[in-house]
């Protein structure tokens, strides 16, 4: 099987390429800057723009669609513009699966770049290639990341009572090759981490992993998007779940022990 993975470079692309080479899949992977380096074929496209996309579909079986702009004014011509010329693109050319990373609670959770996803999920399923979508919670490296830059400035800042559910990307990674081998599902599954945890139990276990003494701050999220994150907007029930922990991560990235 030949696979176009986009936006191979970033975060969960890493773990996919990791993933697809020891499977012995046979690799395209996209960026909008050359690359050059391991087993895969680069190829430079960019979906703000269309540029490059007819070329990086041409002879692809599958394809696996990671690229996304979270921030800023380009989301919407990533996300749902560069989704839709993908989805042309890769119908033109034969394609006969596409599969989207999307995450738990764009259908939920009143977030612009949620409402994005949404909006990409549903060009997906409305275009003539055979698709699956999986809705995966947050990566731990997010939370890690969040809780970091909020720490910067004082105290960490948070709704206590916000649920969450970090889910390994590796494990995320082994999914969705799964689900290239498994074929097309036509519709949505959702993949989440082992623990559903309160914000203030995360911070807590990233306070003692960094021996930091940072305290929490704790805020309420107002209105609609405070209630679905406290009722658990971003969370599963779905199975199976992944095995690693937010402990886990914490162990690898800052040493000690791996708490359950
Ligand atoms: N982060 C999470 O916690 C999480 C959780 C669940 C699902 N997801 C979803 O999983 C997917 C991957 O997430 P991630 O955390 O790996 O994201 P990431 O690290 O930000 O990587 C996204 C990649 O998209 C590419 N990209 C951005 N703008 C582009 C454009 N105009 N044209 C083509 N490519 C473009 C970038 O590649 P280049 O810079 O190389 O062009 C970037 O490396 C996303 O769809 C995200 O919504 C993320």
């Amino acid at each position: 099987m030949r696979v176009l993975v986009t936006g191979a470079g970033g975060h969960l692309g890493h773990a996919v390429l990791a993933r697809l080479r020891d499977d012995g899949v046979s690799v395209r992977a996209t960026s909008r800057r050359p690359r050059t380096g391991s087993a895969v074929e680069w190829v430079v496209t960019d979906l703000a723009t269309g540029d490059g996309l007819t070329e990086a579909v041409a002879g692809m079986d599958a394809v696996l669609h990671l690229a996304s702009s979270p921030r800023g004014r380009q989301t919407y011509q990533v996300d749902v513009l560069g989704t839709r010329r993908l989805v042309v693109a890769a119908g033109a050319a034969g394609v006969q699966h596409l599969v989207y990373t999307s995450i738990v609670g764009v259908d939920r959770v009143p977030i612009p770049y949620y409402r994005h996803k949404l909006a990409a999920e549903q060009v997906i399923a409305a275009g003539q290639v055979p698709w699956s979508v999986l809705r995966a919670t947050q990566f731990p490296q997010f939370l890690d990341d969040m809780l970091t830059a909020s720490a910067r400035l004082g105290p960490v800042i948070g709704d206590r009572a916000v649920l969450a559910q970090p889910v390994d990307p590796a494990e995320v990674a082994a999914r969705l090759a799964a689900r290239l081998v498994a074929g097309p599902l036509g519709s949505i599954e959702e993949y989440g981490g082992p623990q559903v945890l309160r914000f203030d139990e995360a911070v807590h276990a990233w306070r003692q992993a960094r021996s930091a003494r940072r305290p929490l701050l704790p805020v309420r999220i107002p209105g609609r998007l405070g209630r679905e994150l406290r009722a658990g907007g971003l969370v599963t029930e779905a199975l199976p779940r992944g095995v690693r922990t937010w402990a886990d991560h914490l162990a690898d990235t800052y040493g000690g022990p791996r708490q359950r």
